[in-house]
């Protein structure tokens, strides 16, 4: 199987490249698309050998031209990782860029009906009801790597979707989980990059500390799996061990348990059946912590009071949440604002939001533009 990986410097694009190294036979590298990480994309193309490289940002491929193994091709920019998603030598794209940034890419490759592994959960939040339309049209196999989502899909396989009563994502509750909601205002990015059972890139790192990253989750639900808002619901489980449950009319609730590694969603999205060997280590449940549940204190996390209201919503209203908590969660970075503003600026920009039905990706990058504007004049009030 050949395999454009989008995002092949990132946590997931590693995690994958280990996943394609121990099934060689299985898994031979198209190409590798990156956006400014040069030293690590040298590195990955002696491991994998790739017959293209694309670094999106053009100082990188700068600096990447001339360094790189002759029979190597090297291109430049978002056009020519659509070209690499769409060529008829792929069979499959992991689509693993990080934000919005990795839409173009991941449509290209639903368009032109590829098996796409899909980590970047943007693309679903921003364009859920287009990019699934495209999938239904092409034929594309949209298979999640989000945890909680290659769980959903494992525990929805072979059974009935309209017996299906709730689907239940389970949420770490991040680092922040037991913290008094009144000392979060002073968190320092590092303190919020430390998530307590995942390595993961920043970005996530900190949507998971807000939870707004379980509010984009259960948008992504919502599209991947055709479900109603009252359909979907989130849990905190410390343990990472359950990433999510789906629930029957009968009462019976079907899981999925692994240890906490990405390896198991990717190895699966790659190759469902039959399954192939991931690297993660045997979870040994006799050995061990138990396992626990709590509800999400809305007060704490805010961000799941405002996912309900998007979630009955218009797909106007899912945009406005994710280009909103990109800027946010930038700033935060940036050290422009605290920790606790990311929501609430999520929460003034959804204010200032009308909720409507989006139509074509036109409306939705207009929307994008117009929200981040909108975003921006908040933080720098
Ligand atoms: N990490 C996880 O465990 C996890 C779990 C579930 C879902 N996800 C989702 O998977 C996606 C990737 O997450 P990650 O944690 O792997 O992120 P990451 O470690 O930050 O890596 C992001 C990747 O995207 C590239 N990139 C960044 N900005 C870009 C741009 N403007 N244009 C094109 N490429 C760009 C980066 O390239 P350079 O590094 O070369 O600049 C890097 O290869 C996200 O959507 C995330 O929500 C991640």
């Amino acid at each position: 199987m050949k395999i454009t990986l989008l995002g092949a410097t990132g946590s997931i694009g590693t995690s994958t490249i280990d996943v394609m190294l121990r099934h060689p036979e299985q898994f031979q590298a198209y190409a590798l698309v990156a956006h400014r990480n040069v030293n690590l994309m040298r590195e990955l193309v002696e491991k994998v050998k790739p017959e293209i490289v694309v670094m999106t940002d053009e100082a990188a491929y700068h600096r990447l031209k001339g360094t790189l193994p002759q029979h190597v091709q090297l291109e430049y920019g978002m056009d020519a990782a659509e070209v690499v998603s769409a060529a008829d030598e792929v069979d499959m794209v992991m689509a693993a860029m990080v934000g919005s940034a990795g839409l173009p890419a991941t449509l290209a490759a639903v368009r032109a009906g590829k098996r796409v592994g899909l980590a970047n959960k943007e693309c679903l939040v921003t364009a859920g009801r287009i990019f699934m339309q495209a999938a239904k049209e092409s034929g594309a196999e949209v298979v999640p790597v989000d945890s909680e989502h290659a769980a959903v899909h494992q525990a929805l396989a072979g059974h009935d979707r309209d017996s299906v009563t709730r689907i239940i994502l389970t949420a770490s509750g991040g680092p922040f989980r037991n913290r008094d909601p009144e000392s979060l205002k002073n968190i320092t990015v590092a303190e919020a990059v430390a998530h307590p059972n995942w390595s993961m890139g920043a970005k996530i790192s900190i949507d998971s500390a807000t939870m707004m990253n379980k509010a984009l989750e259960l948008i992504e639900a919502k599209w991947l799996f055709d479900a109603k808002a009252e359909q979907l619901s989130a849990i905190i489980h410390p343990q990472s061990i359950v990433h999510a449950m789906v629930e029957y009319r009968d009462g019976s609730v079907l899981a999925q348990l692994a240890m906490p590694d990405m390896r198991s969603p990717i190895v699966y999205a790659m190759q469902a059946e039959p399954r192939l060997e991931s690297g993660i280590p045997w979870l040994e449940l006799a050995q061990s912590q138990p396992l626990e549940f709590q509800a999400i204190d809305e007060a704490r996390f805010p961000a799941m009071r405002l996912v309900k209201g998007v979630l009955a919503g218009e797909d106007s209203l899912a945009v406005a949440l994710n280009a909103a908590n990109e800027v946010a969660n930038q700033a935060f970075q940036d050290g422009k604002i605290g920790f606790m503003d990311i929501v609430t600026t999520v929460e003034k920009v959804l204010g200032q939001t009308h909720d409507i039905h989006l139509e074509t990706l036109e409306d939705v990058w207009a929307l994008d533009m117009e929200t981040r504007r909108i975003a921006e004049e908040i933080i720098t009030l």
